[in-house]
């Protein structure tokens, strides 16, 4: 059942996906979809919703005509018993129709301050009664700070145990980030150089080329902290500095990712202004259109303090990590659309090549993320001719020139793990929590103290002068995420 299927995650991801599988022969023929949203629908309405949404996404698509078939649409008030009542009798009715065991997953795909509601409606109007299994597949915001992402657990975990809360992180089902854990733990040459010993920083970029679109309401809630750095920032960094699990299972993983969050230095006071940049888009230019300042954009206050850049360095304090910053940063309005990280090694103890003012680059690690899926190891090598000359050279990986383009996106790859049972790829409870405390000291400062300069960076740029500021006063740089030219370095 989506809850939210008039929506635009159902429609731009949710429905494709599952199109995907179904092409891919990993949906068994017995399924039925359930598209629970508020306006009235027919179930014919709504099938063609869901071909246009395929076919968007897709392009042609040849079996749909069976594949739509499968999805009956019911009308709800998420906050009405009589509601939950007729579609759990329309659910019923599907398992005796298509003979299935009775495996439910429900996937609220909505406005998140419903998810508490529905969650304890699944449960006393008896939709959870189930003879197989029951699920909830939760999205983000999962709260919007350590006590209202309590108070919400709470709520769902009276109707369903940790074990069937599946809390999306859609950056955990992203073919390279998942990629981390194979980089560092299925080759000799990494694990024993992934340490305080050999690697000076880590840099953690995800910015964006769009604004708030047409997300300024929830946006003003949030800003770029709590929407990228409470999960996907923070998850990627845990990925890159946690232990190597004793095995592959999700209590395994779970378990050395929390132990990172835990471990990461919690910020009072003064070392927030000290260690983390807000920022926030100005008018500009990008493709040669102007484009309009965040105090501009609809539904934004043309006061607000809420920022739409944040850079911050994370101190991560155990043996592996001590005195290693990782740096983070993410933003909208930005140059360019890319994720990437950069592992930069630290420099060799003395230069035997050195040559008037030329110094040997660091040798660096480079897993792009998006929307380029590989990695680039940044050697240097000698020059080609007379002399004993370094120069950088580059090996490079693509993904997809390897795999093809369609490595499988990252909602078709969460929605199968999740009806195989595989929650690695979620985030735990602990998780969520952990991350909200660390972000809640930022948010706590930030909330009591206006921000002085805002807007601070104009769009089409890499974020605002401070940002730069933070990794300058530590003796480095961000490495640039566009491809980097080893001539430049
Ligand atoms: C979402 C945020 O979680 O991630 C959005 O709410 C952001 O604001 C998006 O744009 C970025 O995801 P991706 O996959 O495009 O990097």
């Amino acid at each position: 059942m989506i809850f939210g299927a008039t929506g635009d995650l159902a429609k731009r991801k949710l429905f494709p996906s599952l199109y995907r599988l179904y092409q891919e022969g990993r949906l068994s023929e017995r399924f039925a979809v359930i598209g629970v949203a508020r306006r009235p629908l027919s179930n014919e309405e709504f099938q063609k919703n869901v071909e246009d949404s395929v076919l968007t996404a897709v392009g042609e698509a040849g079996d749909i005509s069976e594949f739509i078939t499968h999805f009956y649409y019911h009308s709800h008030d998420v906050t009405d018993s009589s509601s939950y009542l007729s579609l759990k009798e329309m659910a019923q009715k599907l398992d005796t129709q298509y003979s299935l065991a009775g495996n439910r997953i429900f996937y609220l795909a909505m406005a998140p301050e419903f998810f508490g509601t529905i969650a304890e409606h699944l449960k006393v109007d008896g939709l959870t009664d189930v003879d197989g299994f029951k699920r909830l597949v939760i999205e983000k915001p999962f709260g919007h700070d350590l006590e209202s992402a309590k108070q919400l657990n709470k709520q769902i975990r009276k109707a369903f145990s940790e074990d069937e809360i599946y809390r999306i992180d859609h950056y955990l089902g992203k073919e390279m980030v998942q990629n981390i854990e194979v980089i560092r733990f299925a080759n000799a040459i990494f694990e024993p150089l992934w340490n305080n010993r050999y690697i000076s920083n880590i840099q953690v970029t995800s910015s964006e080329v769009l604004g708030v679109e047409e997300r300024g309401r929830y946006y003003e809630t949030s800003g770029a902290l709590r929407d990228m750095v409470q999960n996907h920032m923070l998850q990627m960094v845990a990925l890159l500095a946690m232990e190597p699990p004793i095995r592959l299972t999700t209590e395994e993983v779970r378990s050395e990712k929390v132990k990172v969050l835990r471990a990461m230095r919690s910020l009072d006071g003064d070392m927030v202004e000290e260690f983390f940049v807000r920022g926030q888009y100005d008018k500009g230019v990008m493709d040669n259109e102007e484009v309009p300042a965040y105090r501009e954009e609809p539904m934004v206050d043309p006061a607000s303090n809420t920022e739409s850049f944040v850079a911050g360095k994370l101190l991560i304090d155990n043996f592996r990590w001590a005195g290693v910053p990782f740096y983070i940063r993410t933003g909208k309005r930005m140059k360019t659309k890319s994720t990437k990280i950069v592992i930069q090694f630290k420099d060799i103890p003395m230069n035997l090549y050195y040559k008037s003012e030329q110094t040997l680059n660091p040798n660096l690690l480079v897993i792009h993320i998006q929307p380029e899926e590989g990695i680039t190891l940044y050697l240097n090598a000698k020059k080609t001719g007379q002399h004993m000359n370094a120069t950088p050279i580059k090996l490079n990986f693509s993904n997809k020139g390897v795999h093809g383009i369609n490595t499988p996106e990252a909602y078709e790859k969460l929605l199968f793990d999740c009806m195989r049972g595989d929650a690695t790829n979620f985030t735990h409870w602990d998780e969520v929590a952990l991350s909200w405390s660390f972000v809640d000291k930022i948010s706590e400062v930030w909330e009591n103290t206006k921000a002085k300069n805002f807007p601070n960076y104009e769009s089409g740029t890499m974020g605002p002068k401070e940002a730069d500021q933070l990794l300058k006063k530590d003796g480095f740089f961000w490495w640039p995420v566009t491809d980097l030219d080893v001539e430049n370095c």
